[in-house]
């Protein structure tokens, strides 16, 4: 419990920062699983109800937007709710945090976006809330598309020398990284949490100062049927449809309710 309150702490205190904040800021390209779903749910979700949870900089606003002019979008840091309404400045964007949607009616939106991996930064028993939240703001027969950590990525909590050594100056360039910030990262170490459904660790983003969940696929299909999506279709980084995968760090999923 205690590592679950130091888990949203230090991930709220890490976005708000300002070299973060810059970074999704000059972020708007989309990744290659979302440009993919988007082109195909396009026909079904245009100028319907769209939700897009923890826009951050706002790097999927102007594709939502050219699908739907109905479109909200939320971030639970300020600084990042300040930026993305200066980018989008007819857009809904409001502060407000994944796990208690109060603002919104049940059954509001056709479409719910969470990009990113954003979910992963919430302790576990609220992620949870977070799904059911989104599950209870969607409309029957709306979709659900999210993206989370793979807890099954082959590299996954291993620093560059405790895999294979390559002789790239890009792997000696992220050797000296993590060597730079492996101070930081122990101490994050104590944090970290391992259960059978579940891990959170202190991961190379933003200089290893932020604590991420990862989850495999069997056990996020679990927690997704729990909350009552259905048709559940899981994607890798390549946009390839899958059942397992231990090659991607993330997994991208779209649902149903
Ligand atoms: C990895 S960034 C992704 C930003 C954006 N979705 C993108 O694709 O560029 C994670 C974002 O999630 C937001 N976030 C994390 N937990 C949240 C929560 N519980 N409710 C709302 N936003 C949250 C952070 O403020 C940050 O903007």
């Amino acid at each position: 419990m205690e590592n679950q309150k130091v888990l949203d702490a230090v991930n709220k205190k890490t976005y708000a920062r300002g070299d973060v904040v810059k970074h999704y800021e000059n972020l708007d390209m989309l990744h290659k699983p979302e440009r993919m779903l988007l082109e195909r749910l396009t026909p079904e979700i245009k100028d319907k109800k769209i939700l897009d949870i923890a826009i951050g900089g706002g790097r999927t606003t102007k594709y939502l937007l050219q699908i739907s002019k109905d479109y909200t979008g939320i971030d639970y840091t300020p600084e990042f709710v300040e930026v993305a309404k200066r980018k989008y400045k007819d857009a809904t964007i409001l502060c407000c945090d994944a796990r208690d949607l109060k603002e919104f009616a049940d059954e509001t939106f056709d479409f719910i976006l969470f990009a990113f991996n954003s979910i992963d930064y919430i302790p576990h028993q609220d992620r949870m809330k977070a799904l059911k939240e989104s599950h209870r703001v969607l409309k029957k027969g709306g979709y659900f598309m999210f993206s989370t950590h793979n807890r099954d990525h082959e590299s996954f909590n291993k620093l560059p020398w405790q895999e294979k050594f390559q002789f790239k100056l890009s792997y000696l360039k992220y050797c000296l990284y993590c060597l730079y910030h492996l101070p930081k990262h122990r101490e994050m170490k104590k944090h970290e949490i391992h259960t059978d459904e579940f891990a959170v660790i202190n991961d190379n983003a933003h200089g290893f100062s932020l604590l991420a969940y990862y989850i495999s696929i069997p056990q996020q299909l679990k927690q997704l049927t729990a909350v009552g999506f259905t048709d559940i279709e899981i994607y890798d980084m390549d946009g390839e449809r899958v059942t397992s995968d231990t090659r991607f760090p993330w997994t991208y999923y779209l649902a149903k309710k």
